[in-house]
């Protein structure tokens, strides 16, 4: 476990506003025979007045996380497959175009989800993702990738094996990379002059404005806002030259970075800072409300909890999500509350949930005996959900939701 007491980009002092108390390994699937040896951190988050950085105050070592039987797969999900497409889609027709032999890497490629649109036009591609069985997954379709953790000195390998790159691509992954500086100046070292970095991570204003407290967890070592992020890679030579909010992961934004005076800021990067004044996102204030809220929102949904299996009615969790260890120990969600989470993640079925030990169940088990209630933690995929659980509403089921706000729906 790495604790600081200074800011992982600037190095002022920081201390954290609130803590969500002890964690396991969010993604941290586990055995009843484990549990002796499960690891626990304390979650603490933290705001960094000097740069504007959110972040966590200790966070488990990568390896704790990212290893040979990490549990997220990214393919899983039918509506991030067409997002990384239309990700892809992008690249290809706003940098790549015109480009004689181009060579694009991604950082944290999982298992190719975004990469095999590359690979399959020919185009030279590189990802690198540490986790070895999901990379295995991307090199069984033939996407070039390595196992490392990408940083400083990987940078200058691939420099000197394959050339500078064209584009840097990363999704979900920069805000996991705890050595911040170390990625940005890897970035630049492998960046050609003409190219661009572009990345997107859970976005804080979204975050506060939704409690989703839920986006914070080992994983998740800062939360990035569009100041954050202007502030720490100006400091490596790279400029932040246009954002494009994204609705994924429940609110997410996207981050185009480019060599300083290579290319022209777009407004929309005055506009994103100027709403994030307006929104607070630079107080002190804005965070000990985000405490208050956390905790509202933990009361009225244990409340909600609580009255219901008394009218004997049966609650199930919907996706085994990595946000959902620190709803269920933050809360304090145990099997009395909920008989079992569904998960269509088969490395995941079978096992308990980190902390709370809710038992993992395959997808079939939700839909031969539909519950009363499902209590929806993959809420960030709502969309793709409530469209295929029809059947599950018409037969009288409901939605146990948190974020924005607690409620029942159907
Ligand atoms: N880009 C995918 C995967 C996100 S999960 C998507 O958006 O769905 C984060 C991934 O980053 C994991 O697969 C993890 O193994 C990888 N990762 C963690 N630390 C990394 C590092 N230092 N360099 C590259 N990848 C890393
Ligand atoms: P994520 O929120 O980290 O993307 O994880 C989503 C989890 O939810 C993953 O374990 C797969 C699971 N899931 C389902 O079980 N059913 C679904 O329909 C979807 C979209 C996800
Ligand atoms: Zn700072």
């Amino acid at each position: 476990m790495v604790a600081v007491s200074r800011c992982r980009v600037c190095d002022a002092p920081i201390d954290a506003f609130m803590s969500f108390g002890r964690m396991p390994i969010a993604n941290g699937f586990l055995t009843a025979n484990e549990i002796p040896n499960e690891y626990f951190f304390e979650l603490a988050p933290a705001f960094c007045g000097a740069c504007g950085m959110f972040q966590i105050m200790e966070q488990p070592e990568p390896e704790k996380m990212f290893h040979e039987q990490y549990a997220f797969f990214s393919s899983t999900s039918r509506h991030m497959q067409a997002h990384f497409e239309g990700f892809a889609n992008a690249v290809l027709g706003r940098v790549l175009a015109g480009r004689a032999d181009p060579f694009v890497v991604e950082l944290g490629s999982n298992d190719g989800i975004m990469l095999r649109h590359f690979q399959r036009r020919g185009i030279r591609h590189l990802g690198i993702e540490p986790s070895i069985n999901v990379a295995d997954v991307a090199r069984g379709h033939g996407i070039n990738t390595i196992s490392e953790f990408f940083g400083r000195k990987l940078a200058d390998d691939i420099v000197a094996e394959h050339g500078h790159a064209d584009a840097i691509l990363a999704a979900n992954v920069m805000c996991h990379i705890p050595d911040l500086p170390g990625v940005a100046a890897g970035v630049q070292r492998l960046l050609k002059p003409d190219g661009v970095f572009i990345f997107e991570d859970p976005y804080l204003g979204d975050m506060i404005a939704k409690t989703s407290y839920d986006q914070i967890y080992d994983e998740h070592v800062f939360i990035f806002s569009v100041n954050s992020v202007a502030r720490a890679f100006a400091m490596h030579g790279l400029e932040l030259i246009d954002v494009m909010p994204q609705t994924t992961h429940g609110g997410s934004m996207r981050y185009m970075l480019a060599p300083k005076g290579s290319r022209a800021v777009s407004a929309a990067v005055g506009d994103a800072l100027a709403k994030e004044r307006a929104q607070g996102l630079d107080q002190g204030g804005t965070y000990l409300r985000f405490k208050q809220n956390c905790e509202a929102s933990r009361g009225l949904l244990m409340r909600t909890l609580e009255k219901l299996p008394g009218k004997g009615k049966r609650v199930v969790g919907y996706g085994a999500t990595s946000k959902s260890t620190t709803v269920t120990n933050y809360c304090g969600i145990t099997p009395d509350h909920v008989e079992f989470i569904s998960d269509t993640t088969p490395i995941k079925q079978g096992k308990l949930s980190p902390g709370a030990h809710i038992p993992v169940r395959p997808y079939t088990e939700f839909t031969r005996q539909y519950p009363d209630y499902a209590l929806l933690f993959a809420w960030n995929h709502a969309t793709e959900i409530r469209e295929k659980e029809s059947a599950f509403i018409a037969a009288g089921g409901q939605w146990i939701v948190y974020v924005p706000e607690v409620k029942i729906v159907s």
